[in-house]
């Protein structure tokens, strides 16, 4: 191992730590989520592979939070946003792209009529639940307690570790029920249905839906009268182009995008049945909704990045590509635990274009300091694993490249399994973002 060094990302971590709450943007890219003195700070990125500030070239996993599924700088949606960024980005009336890409998202989208875009995740699914609320009359939210985020926003976080600054009763108007559990969704609603304004889940997690899961869910939803708010952040653009209610053919009322469908440029969209999204609309006698109103809504260079990328993915079948990366990287890293004795320790999991691994210690559990110890060997032979979630640009020798050096850091881990972890792995493990003290 060429022992790389870390020491221009230390000093600006710590810059940053003085500057910036949690020395990030997002706490899933703080320095705890990375092994001690371990965590790069990004000077550039080209398609799969990203530079620090140390000058470390790394093959790089979980681009952008999953934002990022062609690769960095991608040509074409490049080209696309400086063509647009030469006509302005901001108006006092709508610009003629908002037309654009509403068909063009739409026309992806049989189950959906209306859109309205926003710049991120969190926005369009609070606009979701708004619009629940407003429809259906009712305050509470129900949400799907397995799978770990929905919005920054207090409905979601608090109920998290994480809720301090949100109001009791705010919490109080959220509750949780499990995935794949329809007696346990259903109990819910049998006490509790005439509260509630919608069920909110993601299609699938690491955990695919059990066969008629979704249409259950669909048809209690449907029972009770709740609506049904589909959370795609992260399986549009992955799943299928349609997204997981074209994979699953389940129709929700309600849908939510964003991460990989501006390749990196801030873009999202709340997608719905017309019935329900006319409603934030200028155009009839009812009572209004104020529904995604925002100063950023309607960007132009990011409405032309997602405009480019679902050209690109309807061109390049991007969708295929990462799937096929994915499976090649599963069964690399699954065949690499199994040589070093450790099928029970090194696991990944998930879909192919959305991949994570687990990490398990002596007695089978999961791990934080393994997880450490696996990410930070990972980081000393040139790669970002925070998960393993590729995208397009990986190509096959990135995997290639990925699976030699997880053989040879599960020669490590097997060794840090013999002896104690202790010798191996230097500072502090890693740690979960929700966790209510430092
Ligand atoms: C399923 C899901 N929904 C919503 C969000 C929030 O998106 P954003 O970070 O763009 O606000 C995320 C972000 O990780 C997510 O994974």
């Amino acid at each position: 191992v060429n022992e790389p060094s870390f020491s221009r990302s230390d000093e600006i971590n710590a810059q940053l730590q003085a500057l910036v709450p949690g020395g990030a943007h997002t706490y899933a890219k703080g320095v705890d989520q990375y092994p001690e003195g371990m965590a790069p700070i990004i000077e550039r990125g080209l398609g799969s592979h990203v530079w620090d500030v140390d000058g470390n070239e790394f093959v790089e996993y979980g681009s952008g939070l999953r934002a990022v599924s062609l690769g960095h700088a991608h040509p074409a949606v490049n080209a696309a946003v400086i063509a647009a960024l030469a006509n302005g980005s901001n108006f006092s009336r709508p610009a003629h792209i908002e037309l654009g890409a509403a068909s063009d998202l739409l026309s992806l989208l049989p189950r959906a009529d209306m859109v309205k875009f926003t710049k991120n995740g969190s926005d369009a699914t609070t606009a979701a639940v708004k619009l629940a609320r407003a429809v259906t009359g009712r305050d509470l939210v129900a949400f799907c307690q397995d799978q770990p985020f929905f919005s920054t926003d207090d409905w979601f976080i608090g109920a998290t570790p994480l809720g301090r600054g949100v109001p009791a009763a705010v919490r109080d108007l959220s509750t949780t029920f499990g995935f794949n559990d329809i007696p346990g969704l259903e109990a819910l609603l049998v006490a509790r249905g005439g509260e509630i304004a919608c069920v909110v889940l993601e299609a699938a997690g690491q955990a695919e839906p059990a066969p008629g899961y979704l249409q259950q869910v669909r048809a209690l939803c449907d029972r009770y009268g709740v609506l049904m708010v589909l959370d795609e952040t992260i399986t549009g653009f992955r799943w299928s182009l349609g997204g997981a209610q074209d994979v699953y053919d389940v129709v929700p009322d309600l849908s939510i995008f964003g991460k990989a469908m501006g390749n990196g440029y801030a873009v999202s969209a709340l997608a719905g049945r017309r019935e329900h999204m006319r409603l934030g609309g200028i155009d009839h006698d009812e009572e209004r909704v104020f529904l995604l109103s925002t100063t950023h809504g309607a960007e132009s260079h990011s409405l032309a990045a997602a405009r480019a990328v679902i050209d690109v993915y309807r061109r390049e079948g991007v969708i295929e590509t990462m799937a096929a990366r994915g499976a090649q990287l599963a069964a690399g890293v699954t065949a690499a635990a199994a040589d070093c004795g450790l099928s029970e320790h090194v696991t990944v999991h998930g879909r192919p274009c959305n991949l994570t691994f687990a990490t398990r210690d002596e007695a089978g559990d999961r791990s934080q300091p393994y997880r450490t110890l696996f990410m930070a060997e990972l980081l000393r032979r040139g790669i970002i694993a925070p998960s393993f979630v590729l995208g397009a640009a990986h190509s096959e020798q990135d995997v290639e490249a990925t699976i030699d050096a997880v053989h040879d850091v599960c020669v490590v881990y097997r060794k840090a399994l013999e002896n104690g972890i202790e010798g191996y792995l230097a500072g502090r493990p890693v740690k979960p973002v929700f966790r209510s003290r430092s």
